[in-house]
């Protein structure tokens, strides 16, 4: 089977594609057919030696997959052979086939192919557990996202306007505003061109944002502080911007507010009773059409490259996905 390797941590350029032999499931454990793979920001991180995570080199990256359970290992009960799964595995996702610890996998709606399921997980799963566990997101609140039309991005405006919020997504050109205004978005500010403080006032009233979605950093970050209203909630997301921002503490003090840690991994592993709940409310919202995941590339798994350099290279729009020619037949 095909598999990306990387051997050591450097540019996306050195990954390299063998063929790899498949491995038999131990106990707790299944072998998945890997349909298709999402492409998150942090498997470039990864790659390149600068994610929180290292893992043992050489490995294969790749968090997120939509596959079929190929083979079930001993003691596994909740995932049976032919049942299309969904799922974050860690690493190992950029293959054909892998062998995962079966908790990490739940059976996907009948509904969700297996390109949609391949990128739901990482970023739905994501918002969802910043926007309800560490925001407690209310009704009639209203919410900034930043890189709203990226990956987690764009997948927050949608579980905002699930759970109730007016939702103000900012993004970095016109083409990606129009992106999260068809995702539900009720205003849109482009921080490229608009002052975002200027048209924060405007829309609120001069009030502010309750709660502020920020998988950005830079500079962006204090220009929403400052935007954020008195008890408000800025959730710390990410740095796809590269810099990881200072903030100035009389700030918080001022405004009564919160910078909020966000780690969907480490959420996930501690509480996963709590994370499952989420997915059953993921899953019924997009049952019942609420969330429309916006898959805008699918690349064959010899493009890895090429699929991760659209997320270095600030082009890609909501997701993309690889795809390795298998299929649940
Ligand atoms: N905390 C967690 O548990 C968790 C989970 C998943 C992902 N993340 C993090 O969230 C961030 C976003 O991930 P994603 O998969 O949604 O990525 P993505 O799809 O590439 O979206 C990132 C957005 O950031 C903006 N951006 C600003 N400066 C950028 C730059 N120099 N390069 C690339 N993008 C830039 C872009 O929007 P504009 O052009 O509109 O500014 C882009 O749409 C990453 O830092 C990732 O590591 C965190």
């Amino acid at each position: 089977m095909r598999a990306v390797i990387c051997k050591a941590f450097g540019p996306l350029e050195d990954l390299v594609i063998e063929d790899r032999p498949a491995h038999e499931p131990g106990p707790g454990e299944v072998r998945v057919a890997i349909e298709a793979a999402g492409v998150n920001f942090p498997d470039t991180l990864m790659v390149e030696g600068k994610y929180q995570v290292k893992p043992a080199l050489p490995f294969t990256p790749g968090a997120e997959i939509g596959g079929v359970v190929q083979a079930v290992g001993e003691g596994v009960t909740h995932l049976a052979v032919g049942m299309p799964v969904t799922g974050l595995v860690g690493v190992g996702a950029f293959a054909e086939e892998a062998v995962v610890r079966a908790g990490r996998l739940m059976e996907r709606p009948a509904a969700m192919d297996a390109i949609t399921a391949a990128g739901f997980s990482m970023t739905y799963g994501t918002s969802m557990h910043a926007l309800r566990q560490r925001a407690n997101l209310q009704p009639g609140e209203t919410l900034l996202v930043l890189g709203a039309s990226g990956g987690v991005g764009l997948a927050a405006v949608e579980i905002g306007k699930a759970m109730g919020a007016t939702v103000i997504a900012a993004a970095g050109s016109a083409e990606k505003l129009e992106v999260a205004r068809k995702a539900g978005a009720d205003h849109v500010i482009d921080y490229t061109t608009e002052s975002l403080r200027d048209r924060v006032k405007d829309l609120t009233g001069g009030k502010g944002v309750d709660v502020v979605y920020d998988p950005v950093g830079g500079d962006r970050l204090e220009e929403a502080v400052r935007v954020t209203a008195w008890e408000g909630r800025i959730l710390i997301v990410g740095f796809a911007s590269g810099t990881i921002p200072r903030i100035p503490a009389n700030l918080l003090l001022l405004k009564g507010c919160s910078l909020v840690g966000v780690f969907f991994g480490t959420f996930a592993s501690v509480d996963s009773a709590a994370n499952k709940d989420n997915f059953r409310q993921l899953f019924a919202w997009f049952e019942e059409g609420r969330l429309k995941p916006l898959i805008s590339r699918t690349l064959d798994l010899a493009d890895t490259v090429e699929a991760l350099r659209l997320l270095t290279g600030r082009t890609a729009i909501g997701k993309i996905v690889l795809t390795t020619g298998r299929t649940a037949s």
